[in-house]
């Protein structure tokens, strides 16, 4: 019954292609769902020289005028998307950083856990 066969044999590749795109689409969303732990890794090698970073960092030397990550968090209606907003708009006398958009998404969600 060479017809069984054939239809059995296209069965099998459809199932496969549907597991492969559920696959494809777990790893888009596990690239852009925010990291806070990276984004406090790379605050902490390139914002800690003007802002205040994490609590830990209390009486590191900044310029007085920049606010801190937990200000910033804790400000009326902040979301990680003002916040992200924020760190793309250069700010000067920040310099301008290149950042990959996962990357602002990490930092803003860990701008965020600081929240007062
Ligand atoms: C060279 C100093 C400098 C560095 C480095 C720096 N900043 Fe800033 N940042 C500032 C200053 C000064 C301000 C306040 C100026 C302003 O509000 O326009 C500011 C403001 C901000 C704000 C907005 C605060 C608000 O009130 O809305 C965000 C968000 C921010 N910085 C994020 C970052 C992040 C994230 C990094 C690291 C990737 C970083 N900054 C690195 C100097 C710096």
């Amino acid at each position: 019954m060479p017809w069984l066969a054939h239809t059995t044999s296209s069965r099998a590749v459809l199932c496969g292609a549907a597991v492969i795109s559920v696959a494809l689409a777990g790893a888009a969303l596990a690239q852009i769902h925010p990291d806070a732990k990276t984004g406090k890794q790379i605050a902490e090698k390139l914002c800690v020289g003007c802002h205040i970073v994490g609590a830990s960092a209390a009486g590191a030397s900044v310029p007085a005028d920049v606010p801190s990550f937990e200000r910033i968090a804790s400000k009326p209606g902040q979301t990680a998307e003002s916040i992200a907003g924020a760190i793309v708009i250069p700010h000067p006398p920040m310099p301008q950083i290149n950042l990959t958009r996962e990357e602002i998404g990490d930092i803003a969600a860990y701008i965020l856990t600081l929240k007062k």
